[in-house]
């Protein structure tokens, strides 16, 4: 029997309960916020929609009732307040901080050896407080962005080349944030074919800019920041987890003297499996990439240093 638990019923919360309850992820999902009464009733409303999609999973919502979290194998933390346009996700921070500590805490009294994904933003910054103030194992804390943002680098990529998205590889590796992701152009390809064959340097170049203010984009769109990718890319990374899938996802995990880098969680593309992220994979970066890699961890590594700052570290 598996067990998921996702903390926040807000938008990305639901949206991923509801992935993981349509695809049978999951055995039993629960689905908790503060807020009384939403999970309750978005995971009585999902629970009306078996019967449609003709999947077998459980959901239940719960208000802050931690003990009904218990033996979860992986726990989804979305707590907190979305950014609205024109607010980075490093304007979060203040907030967020107190809500993901006091949510990873209670989570582990119930299920100490969960992992941990982290989606609440700054999420680079999220997920080295839940690493710093559980002292859980690396591998078990896994920070949700890499996924996205590779998602979005290959949807306008599909764009600009007008072929199915499905068809095309891409991976965003470093902070997630509009200005510390970064694009690898130099290994997307189109079935096998390097995007930079196809795609002159301009077309390029608009696809990784789309790609780094894709957040925004959809922020700019929406009003508060998007959720149905958000929610999926969690899906995804839980049923890689859940079923021992190995797939390699672009995740932020601690580095330690990985890709040049140590005591930050940053994303990278890593095998994940039942114990978490399992393994970093080395795609050996050129001298322009690493700099903008160490660029972006310079940036992550201030806006950790807030968490000193604000006395949550
Ligand atoms: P939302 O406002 O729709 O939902 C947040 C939920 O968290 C609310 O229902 C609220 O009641 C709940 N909450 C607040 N404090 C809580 C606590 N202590 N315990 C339990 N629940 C609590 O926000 P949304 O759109 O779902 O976004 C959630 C977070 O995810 C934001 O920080 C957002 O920036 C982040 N995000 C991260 C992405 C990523 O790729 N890492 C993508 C999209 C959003
Ligand atoms: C996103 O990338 C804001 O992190 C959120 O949509």
């Amino acid at each position: 029997m598996s067990k998921v638990t996702v903390v926040g019923a807000g938008n990305v919360g639901a949206t991923c309960a509801n992935v993981l309850l349509f695809k049978e992820v999951a055995d039993d999902i629960v689905l908790l916020d503060i807020k009384e009464g939403i999970s309750e009733g978005k995971a009585l409303d999902m629970t009306q929609t078996v019967g449609f999609l003709g999947c077998d999973s459980r959901i239940k919502g719960v208000t802050n009732d931690y003990s009904a979290t218990e033996k979860s194998d992986v726990v989804i933390i979305t707590s907190g307040i979305p950014r609205k346009p024109g607010m980075t996700r490093e304007e979060l921070i203040g907030v967020n901080a107190g809500i993901v500590k006091g949510v990873a805490e209670n989570i582990l009294k119930y299920s100490p050896d969960a992992v941990i994904i982290v989606v609440s933003n700054p999420m680079d910054t999220m997920a080295y407080l839940t690493l710093k103030a559980t002292g859980l194992p690396k591998n078990r804390v896994i920070g949700m962005g890499g996924a996205l943002d590779s998602a979005r680098f290959k949807c306008y990529l599909s764009r600009a080349l007008n072929v199915n998205p499905n068809e095309v590889e891409g991976l965003v590796i470093g902070g997630h944030g509009d200005t510390t992701m970064i694009p690898l152009t130099r290994f997307a390809t189109y079935k096998g074919l390097p995007v930079s064959n196809l795609l002159d340097a301009e077309k390029l170049n608009k696809v990784v800019s789309d790609t780094m203010v894709g957040g925004a984009t959809l922020t700019g769109l929406l009003g508060t920041s998007a959720w149905y990718a958000p929610g999926a890319a969690v899906g995804y990374l839980t049923e890689s987890i859940i079923y021992d899938q190995k797939k390699v996802i672009s995740c932020c995990v601690a580095l330690d003297g990985e890709y040049g880098q140590k005591d930050i969680c940053i994303g990278v593309p890593v095998v994940i499996g039942k114990n978490g992220w399992e393994k970093i994979i080395d795609y050996k970066l050129n001298a322009k990439e690493q700099e903008l890699f160490d660029k972006s961890a310079e940036a992550v590594r201030n806006t950790n240093n807030v968490l000193k700052e604000i006395k949550v570290l």
